[in-house]
């Protein structure tokens, strides 16, 4: 046999690749198939016609083993399901300080996206600031440090909020509709989107910005309940209405990771941006 030993210039160049594509994180100690089909299950022969017992039987021992035991479950299960949502929209419900939100989104075990996350991302920022940004979803280096945004696209959000002269730091508090970063940053499923939702949409009634900034189509989509695309959004004032019909000026933005790799568009978030600062001062 050959030996087959690889360069490491290509495994550095392939390990390159890994993280272009997403993959930067290693979550088990072996791949796993997920196209694999479980091997069929073995032909259990015809049970005999068995005779009504005359007195009670007791109950066979289940036998794993048993060639009538159902197929192994292969990999985590999707755990979100109407329940669910409804279990954390009550959950929500029932929180009345973010201190309390925020526990409660914690110690919650229906999104199926915690198991693989190293963090639960909440926010930061200041609570109670006259502005709250609503971004997708914790990246890599969210889901290490347990903040949302602090990663390069985060820093370039720091930095054009700055220009209109709030910080982090009584300026503005910020979150995402997910609290968990979905693994490789896949886009998080409409049930994922859903049981954070619950959550998110508590979250901005208990901060009661005067003004929301949502960061993304994908923000924008869930948080709105629109189909309508990002570009054909950006820049126009929408209302978010609260549960107790408080109306929140709203202003869809592009996602900074967006801007980042199409800097053309910086100038229309920069519109963007003015707009809520005119709305700030408006608004008092
Ligand atoms: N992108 C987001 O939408 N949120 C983060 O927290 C980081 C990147």
């Amino acid at each position: 046999m050959t030996d087959m030993a690889v360069a490491p210039e290509d495994l550095a160049s392939l390990l390159r690749w890994y993280v272009d594509q997403g993959i930067d994180e290693a979550i088990g100690e072996a791949p796993v198939d997920r196209f694999a089909l479980p091997p069929p299950a073995p032909v259990a022969a015809p049970a005999p016609v068995a005779k009504a017992p005359s007195r009670p039987v007791a109950p066979t021992p289940l036998r794993t083993s048993s060639p009538v035991s159902p197929p192994a479950i292969r990999g985590p299960v999707p755990i979100e399901s109407p329940k669910l949502i409804e279990d954390a929209r009550a959950l929500a419900e029932s929180c009345n300080t973010l201190a309390e939100l925020e526990a409660a989104v914690r110690g919650f075990e229906g999104c199926a996206l915690k198991r693989t996350a190293k963090n639960t991302v909440f926010a930061d920022g200041t609570a109670g600031a006259s502005v709250m940004i609503v971004g997708e979803a914790p990246g890599a280096d969210e889901d290490r440090l347990g903040k949302p945004f602090v990663g390069v696209s985060g820093q370039l959000m720091d930095r054009m909020m700055a220009a209109i002269g709030l910080t982090r730091d009584g300026g503005f508090y910020i979150t995402n509709i997910l609290f968990w970063r979905p693994p490789g940053n896949r886009t998080p499923t409409l049930a994922e989107q859903a049981v954070c939702l619950a959550f998110t949409r508590r979250h901005i009634e208990l901060a009661r910005p005067k003004v929301l900034i949502l960061a993304g189509g994908t923000s924008v989509k869930a948080v709105l309940d629109t189909t309508e695309g990002i570009t054909r959004m950006r820049g126009k004032w929408v209302t978010y209405r609260l549960a107790d019909g408080t109306e929140l000026p709203t202003m869809p933005t592009f996602h900074p990771a967006y801007l980042l790799r199409t800097p053309a568009s910086k100038r229309l978030s920069w519109l963007d941006l003015l707009a809520v600062d005119k709305k700030l001062k408006e608004l008092g």
